[in-house]
């Protein structure tokens, strides 16, 4: 009996020797990892300062400096949950040319990407669409060409996406509809072609979308009647032909519709369910029949502009 205890006490305290070191090894196996990541983070920064010149107010040179740790750099903040993980990178109006880097995509943690308003060239990386954890990306007011990622629609969390004023060309791609909770969609000002992805009417979260300035063509998808939380949309001088969907009239969260400057024709739909609408503009276009007397009882209405059509 006495022997029987203790082969089970023996056999109790290899079980927890075998269980503690197990434990170890994972605790190890973490760590290591999350210096791995870690180190992966700082790699990619430097890799993006790589492709960067920063000559006119040297904003990166903080990101030289040995002894600073890379969540001190200019622009990067690290989360709290995970301290050495860069989630965000903010480094808007800061001059910067040059390209970004596809490394980027390490930064498997960001949030936030805002390298809006430098002077970035190059295309978009695809590389992008693997950050599944990114919610706002800000790349207006850059010279960045080539076209959008079809990949971006990938990016789940996506809240914010901004490439105003770039020289982005090709199409809008449909796969951007995948981004149920984007609110904001920000394309004006590039090259755009071909016509609107009907797709896009998916977009049920979306708060704004400008596509203004761009040479779009065909007509706007009748499936934008689908963006029940749509406040503003934007879609002047780009050639639009067709029609005014009247779906449209169902956006009762409409404050602002500008379509000023395309080739609409047809009628002016009755607006008259859209209490919010203060801003409708429709001039420049081949529009023709009557003034919808409804547009009289747009209590909201405080700019109005239906001038140069038919
Ligand atoms: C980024 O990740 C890829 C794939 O894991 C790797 O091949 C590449 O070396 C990494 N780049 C940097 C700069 O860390
Ligand atoms: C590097 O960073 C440390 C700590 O912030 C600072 O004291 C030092 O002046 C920096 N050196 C350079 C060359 O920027
Ligand atoms: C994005 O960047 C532009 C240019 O710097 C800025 O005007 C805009 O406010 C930024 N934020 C959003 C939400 O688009
Ligand atoms: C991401 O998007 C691209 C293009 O839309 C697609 O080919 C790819 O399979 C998607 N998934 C991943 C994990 O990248
Ligand atoms: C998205 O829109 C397209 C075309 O409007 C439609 O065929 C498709 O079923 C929609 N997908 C989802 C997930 O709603
Ligand atoms: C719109 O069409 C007109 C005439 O076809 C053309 O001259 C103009 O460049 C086009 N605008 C855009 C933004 O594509
Ligand atoms: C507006 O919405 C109602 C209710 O959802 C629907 O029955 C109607 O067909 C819609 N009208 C247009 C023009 O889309």
């Amino acid at each position: 009996m006495e022997g029987f205890f203790h082969a089970l006490f023996f056999l109790i305290i290899l079980l927890h020797v075998i269980s503690t070191a197990r434990c170890t090894a994972a605790a190890a196996a973490a760590a290591a990892a999350g210096i791995k990541q870690a180190a992966s983070d700082r790699a990619a920064l430097l890799s993006f300062k790589s492709l960067v010149d920063d000559a006119p107010f040297g904003a990166l040179s903080s990101w030289n400096n040995g002894s600073l740790h890379y969540c001190r750099w200019r622009g990067v903040s690290c989360g709290r949950r995970h301290p050495n993980r860069a989630t965000a990178l903010d480094l808007k109006s800061l001059r910067l040319a040059g390209l970004i880097s596809p490394s980027v995509a390490n930064l498997t943690f960001i949030q936030t990407i805002d390298l809006s308003d430098n002077m970035l060239d190059g295309s978009i990386p695809e590389e992008l669409g693997s950050l599944r954890r990114l919610r706002y990306l800000n790349l207006s007011v850059n010279s960045l060409s080539g076209t959008i990622p079809s990949s971006l629609g990938n990016c789940s969390n996506l809240r914010l996406l901004n490439l105003r004023g770039d020289n982005l060309n090709g199409e809008i791609p449909p796969t951007l509809s995948r981004l149920s909770d984007l609110q904001v969609l920000l394309l004006n000002q590039n090259m755009l072609q071909g016509t609107i992805p009907d797709s896009l009417g998916n977009l049920s979260s979306l708060l704004i979308l400008s596509l203004d300035d761009n040479s779009l063509s065909g007509a706007m998808p009748p499936s934008f009647g689908s963006l029940l939380s749509l406040e503003r949309l934007e879609i002047l001088f780009t050639n639009l032909t067709g029609t005014i969907p009247p779906t449209l009239t169902n956006l009762s969260a409409m404050n602002t519709l500008a379509l000023r400057r395309n080739n609409l024709h047809g009628e002016i739909p009755h607006f008259t369910k859209l209490p919010f609408l203060s801003y409708l503009d429709c001039g420049y276009n081949h529009l023709s029949g009557t003034i919808p007397i409804s547009l009289g009882r747009l209590s909201s209405l405080e700019y109005l502009l239906l001038g140069m059509n038919n």
